[in-house]
């Protein structure tokens, strides 16, 4: 599967949140409030993964050199097992981390 990985732009809003609240439960996911609050930080640093023109994952973290704290990372679930959620060293450095569901996501309850 051919994807592309490029940084978020503004109209890509609707599509990430979108997808984020596909990807986990209620009161897990996001509010649109508090993914505007994360995305708009003077440290944010979002990706998104197109397939075709439509966002099939994106990553959002918050940078702190040398260090970086994922905020979250979604990948919709008819493309996931295909290495989307693990783009090479290279594109913008490795985003292959150990993740934890619960432990990296979700501190926006509200919906
Ligand atoms: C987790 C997620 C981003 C993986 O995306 P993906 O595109 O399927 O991942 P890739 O195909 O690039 O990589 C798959 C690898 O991730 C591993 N993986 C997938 N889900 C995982 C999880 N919950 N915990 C640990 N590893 C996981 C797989 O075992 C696989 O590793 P391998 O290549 O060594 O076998 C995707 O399943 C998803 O969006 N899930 C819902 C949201 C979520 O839980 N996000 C992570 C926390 S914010």
């Amino acid at each position: 599967m051919a994807f592309k990985i490029r940084p978020y732009e503004a109209r890509d809003f609707q599509a990430i949140h979108r997808l984020d609240q596909a990807c986990f439960p209620p009161g897990i996911s996001y509010s649109k409030w508090s993914m505007q609050y994360f995305v708009n930080l003077a440290t944010a640093d979002c990706l998104v993964a197109e397939d075709e023109k439509k966002i099939v994952g994106f990553l959002l973290a918050e940078t702190n050199p040398p260090l970086a704290h994922i905020i979250t990372l979604d990948v919709a679930e008819s493309h996931r097992k295909r290495g989307v959620g693990s783009p090479p060293a290279g594109n913008r450095g490795a985003f292959r981390v150990p993740w934890d569901p619960i432990g990296t996501a979700g501190n926006g309850s509200e919906q």
